[in-house]
Order: C-alpha cells, then structure tokens, then sequence
C-alpha cells in the first residue's frame, strides 16, 4: 500500500527510481509519480499519471527528465480519488519543497485551516499536501534542516513515511519514519532510500532501517540520523542476505500462478528451516548472516537433536512455555484464516486453549492482560499496521509476544519478543497463496514442538509431523496436476459465468472455505459468501438455487464428514449445484455433487492445506477466463500499511 522509493548520489536517479517503483507494485497503487532536481536547469522536474507504473515510465522518458536526487511514489487512494492531482509528490506553493508520503497525517484537517488562513493555496485533497506547504514555512524559520523536520514531527501526527526534496538544499534527502516502514539502503557515493529492500536489493544488501520516531538527512556520501527529540541515533547497518529477492515471472502467465506452483518447495524449504532452527548448535542471530551455518546442519537432518534455543529464538523463558495457559493468535485477511485454522492444530496437539483475533477489532476491544498466556502475530509482510498497532499495544503490557512472518526485516520483527521466519520467498501477488500454506505449516510444526517439549508426544512423533507436512505439500501440487487440464479446458469457463458463490465447510474446513471464498472475491469480483455448513438450515439455505453454485470443502474426520454430507443432501434436496473439494473415499459426498475433485487422503489436520493448491488454481483459472488483473486486483493492497 503506497511505496515509496528515492535516490541521492553520483549517478542519475530516473532508472533507479521508475525500476524501484515497479518493484514495489506488488504493495497496491492506483496511480504513480516521479520528481527529480533537473540537472540542467536544478529546478525540480515531475511527471504524475494515474494508473500503472508503466505509463509513469511512458511519461517520464518521454519528458526527458532526470538528476542526481529524486523521489518517487505509488498511490493508494486514502484522502481523494485517484487522479493526477492527488498523486504524489506533493508542492509548497512555490514549488521548492516537494514530498512523497506513506500513512496517514491525523492532523491535516486542522493544519491545512491553519495554512490557508496564511495564505497557502492547495490543489489536491490529500493529507501530504499539508506537510509539502508546512515543511516549506518552517524551512523558512529554522536555519537547519534538522530544526525545521523537528518542528514539522511535533505538528504532524498519524502514521508516516515520508521523503523530502528540497530545491534550496539539492544534495539532500530527508526522510522520515513514524509507525510507518522506510529503509536506507547503503551505497558508495550514493544512498536509496525505499519502503522495502526489494526497491534497491541489488545495488546494495547494506542495509540502515530507520528507527520508528526518528529521520533521517541523507546526502551521497553520508546518512546522520536522529530522534524526534533531536538526539543524535548511531547509523547501524545491517548486511541484508537477498537469496530470495528474485522476483522475475518466470515464464509463468501471472505471478499469483507462479507462487501457486511454488508452494511445495516454500513448504520444503521452511520444515527445513524449522528443523535447522530448532536443532541444537544453532542460534537464529546468525539469520542476517549469509555465510550462516545452515548447510552444515541440513546434512544432519535425519540425525536431528531437537534444541531448547528455539524459545529463546521466540523469546519465551522455559518457565513461561511450562506455564502456558493460553495462546493468542492475532492476524488480518489471509492470516487470520490462516490462524483460525492453526487454532484447531493447537489445541489438538498441544491440549492448549488458543483465542484468535482480529488485528482491527483486536486493538479496540476490552484488554484483560494475563500471565501464563503467549501472543503470536501472524502476517505475511511484518507491516500489517492493524497488526504492527496491536503487536504494540500487547507489547506495552510486557507480555511475550512472537512474529511469524515471511520477512525477516519487517518491522514486526524488530519490534517482537521473538520471530519465526517462514521460507516461501517473496510473494508479489497481492492474493496470499503460498504464504498462507507456509503458515499453516510452520504453525503445524510449532504446534508439535511445543507438545514435544511439554511431553505430549515423542521424538518419533515429532518427525513423522514433519514427514507428514512434506507428503500433504507433494498431495497439495500433485492433486493441481491431477485437474489442471479440466479446469482449465471446461470447468473454468463454465464457472465463470455464475455472478455469486456461497462456500460451506464444517470444522477445520469452515475457515478454509472463508479463505476460498475472500480468494474469489479478491481477484474475480464474483460475490461470495462463507457459512459453516451447520449454520445452512438457520438462514443460508433460502439463498439456494441452480443460479448460486455451492462449493463445500470437505474434512478427513468421520463424525464431522458425516455432517457433512448431511449439509450437502440438504442442498441437493433444494435442486442446489454442489461442488466438493473430497477426500478419496467419500464417495457419498462424491455422488451427490455435480461436480467434485477427488483428493488423496492426508493426516485429518492437514485436510486444509492439502486441499490449498487446488482450491486456488481453480479460482485462478476462473478469475482468467474473466480477463480480471489477477496480480493486481482493483481497490486492494500488498502490504496495508494504513489503518
Ligand atoms: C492484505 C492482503 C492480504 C493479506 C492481508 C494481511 O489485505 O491483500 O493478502 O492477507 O493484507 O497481510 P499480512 O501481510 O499481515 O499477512
């Protein structure tokens, strides 16, 4: 959501810059811009376009504009429709400030009444305007650039990343971070400046994340940093390993399908991953480390010892784990069905109750602090800021708190007691796929090395968990190749055509029909509705009819299959068009569907992410066959950096 990029140094900024933008398409945008210090005439240039970076790209070389310092940034609508006005940068009225900018200024209705009456004119409707005009009079009155951003941070509150260009001072950035990402890439004799690492992964992997609360006023050789009470901060840099920063297509059609097929090995690699951190000789602090010991230990997998050092990893004192009374699990969107699924491992396996919650409810609900009780954020990107707020607010009441993540430089997981890093990679499709599988499995390892280690199960038990992930990952491609042609040749098209879905499971399979049902609206626009498949007769059931197909995700327990199939003769008795996602053998549900894809047989917990890659290429294919952008659905963000 939003993306910043920005570059100072001895070479030009345009290709950086447009290359850097693209790159952070993957967050959601509606419409880009560019600024730049001209380096004929030094007075800025810019080119602002609604709709993708490429036709920015268009713009901006056919202007023929470009310098050694310039900023540039993509567009999610908060304050104002997308349009040319409203893109970014942002003006004072004499054009000498310009700025990009990530979040939200809380307070830009009472300062643009304030700027106004002083004369200052707008010409978009955005909360940044408001700091291009302030930031421009304080410049005036304070002699240093440093006064000037202190007295700009004591005014503006809200959630923000922003970076400034100032015409007066034109070997200089300034960027500022308050609860939002924004990071500085290291150079020689030039700095980026980005709202990930991916922007500039390879021009450099030494890495400054700017503190929360400070700024920082970069030139091409040097980076001084300070807080917002005007202390000097010491520049850490941190060298960042890029294996996985490779974010080509691959000769696949979409990236969502590319991150589909690459599920079995983002599962691989993280088992991997789980047994290397968890096996004794090894400390995760080596993570940043690329010379790290991780291959050694690989060659020792079958030899395993299992290590405590792993709830150090996580932050928890032995005492605390003995003691556990309850696990919290907090999340949005994807992960929160990810984590309403992780609720059934939990309690199974480790015989702990677990409370799941929403990142936005989670913060405005009454807060009853307990002892004896862990909380672990789940979020794909660390940068959820409903997630990141209530990551805080726990933290503020020193109780544990553990990031599942895919990106071991989020802030997420800078601010955590702990951190457990999934494997899948970078995933560029704003729909969650391999993501929400890698959740599911690195929480279904945990669920087991916590049983192991309160003596719930058995050291054998514990590796045939293991085992039984990597065979539920082979279930997973292999039942997509199993279908492939037949989706794609008929049943996709054939389903394209219907304007409404209603998705039913039962059990474990309830918050994975929730999922199916968000990853068909996400990126078709068809309209969907989830219910837990008892819940039918209480209501749902009067929406059955041969214009609403009903798609029902089976589970590997019996009593509850049975169920099951009960919901599903209770459709079919109303003339209803059933669709199940079965297991091998339940050729009940087989024979009253209409349509079913029959998947091999798994263990009972590992029904969902055994069912995962079909589910998604099938509405993949549908969405395809709809010519949607399925990479980048319309209205919706990668990273929800606002709240
Ligand atoms: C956005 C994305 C979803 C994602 C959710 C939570 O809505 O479009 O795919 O599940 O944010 O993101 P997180 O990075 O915290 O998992």
């Amino acid at each position: 959501m939003c993306g910043i990029v920005a570059y100072v140094g001895k070479g030009h900024c345009k290709d950086f810059i447009l290359e850097g933008l693209t790159r952070l398409e993957y967050r959601g945008y509606d419409s880009a811009g560019f600024a730049c210090i001209n380096s004929e005439h030094k007075r800025f240039s810019y080119v602002k376009t609604v709709g993708l970076v490429s036709a920015l790209k268009e713009s901006v070389n056919k202007a023929l504009i470009d310098g050694h310092v310039g900023i540039g940034h993509t567009r999610w609508a908060t304050h104002g429709i997308a349009n040319q006005e409203n893109a970014h940068p942002h003006f004072n009225c004499s054009k000498s400030v310009s700025i990009v900018h990530n979040g939200i200024i809380e307070s830009h209705e009472e300062l643009r009444e304030k700027l106004i009456n002083s004369g200052h004119d707008f010409y978009s409707t955005t909360d940044t305007e408001v700091i291009a005009h302030l930031f421009g009079s304080l410049l005036k009155i304070h002699h240093t650039l440093k006064n000037a951003v202190l007295d700009l941070v004591s005014q503006a509150a809200g959630a923000y990343a922003l970076a400034l260009l100032m015409e007066d001072y034109p070997d200089q950035l300034i960027a500022v971070r308050r609860r939002s990402p924004l990071v500085i890439g290291i150079g020689e004799g030039e700095n980026f400046i980005a709202s990930d690492v991916l922007a500039f992964w390879d021009k450099t992997n030494k890495v400054f994340f700017i503190p929360d609360n400070s700024f920082a006023i970069i030139n091409k050789d040097s980076v001084q940093c300070y807080d917002f009470a005007g202390n000097s901060v010491p520049i850490k840099i941190q060298d960042v390993d890029f294996k996985f920063a490779n974010t080509d297509k691959q000769g696949f059609e979409h990236y969502m399908l590319k991150e589909i097929y690459e599920q079995k090995k983002a599962i691989d690699n993280t088992i991997s991953f789980c047994r290397f951190i968890g096996s004794k000789d090894v400390c995760l602090k080596h993570i940043f480390d690329p010379n790290n010991k991780r291959k050694e230990c690989k060659s020792n997998i079958d030899s395993i010892e299992y290590s405590e050092e792993i709830w150090q990893q996580l932050g928890l004192e032995i005492e605390q784990l003995k003691n556990l009374k309850q696990i919290n699990l907090i999340a949005a969107g994807t992960s929160w069905h990810a984590c309403r699924i992780i609720q059934f491992f939990i309690e199974t396996i480790c015989k702990i109750p677990v409370h799941v919650f929403l990142s936005s409810e989670f913060r405005y609900m009454p807060f009853f602090p307990k002892v004896d009780t862990v909380f672990i954020f789940i979020s794909q990107s660390g940068e959820t800021a409903d997630t990141l707020e209530a990551l805080r607010l726990v933290n503020s009441y020193n109780l544990p708190t553990i990031v599942v993540t895919n990106v071991v430089s989020s802030t997420m997981v800078r601010e955590a007691g702990g951190f457990l890093p999934m494997q899948a990679g970078p995933e560029i499709s704003v729909a969650s796929t391999k993501a929400f599988s890698c959740q599911i499995s690195i929480l279904y390892w945990l669920a087991h090395r916590i049983a192991l280690f309160r003596g719930l199960i058995s050291l054998d038990q514990m590796r045939v968990a293991e085992d039984d992930l990597l065979v539920t990952a082979e279930v997973l491609e292999s039942s997509i190749e199993t279908y492939k042609w037949e989706i794609s040749q008929t049943l996709a098209k054939f389903y394209a055509k219907f304007e409404r879905f209603i998705f039913l499971g039962r059990h474990i399979s309830y918050p994975f029909a929730m999922e199916a049902a968000l990853k068909l609206k996400e990126i078709s626009y068809i309209f969907a509705q989830c219910y837990p498949a008892g819940e039918l007769k209480h209501g749902p059931i009067a929406l059955i009819d041969k214009r609403t197909p009903i798609i029902m995700f089976s589970v590997l327990d019996d009593l509850i299959y049975q169920k099951l199939v009960a919901n599903a003769q209770e459709v079919k008795a109303r003339n209803g068009h059933l669709v199940s996602f079965a297991f091998e053998g339940q050729n009940e549900l087989i024979k009253l569907s209409d349509c079913s894809f029959i998947i091999p047989r798994v263990k009972p917990l590992l029904a969902p992410l055994a069912m995962t890659g079909l589910m998604q290429f099938f509405i993949y294919q549908i969405t395809k066959e709809l010519g949607r952008p399925i990479d980048k659905p319309r209205n919706l963000a990668k990273s929800v950096t606002v709240e």
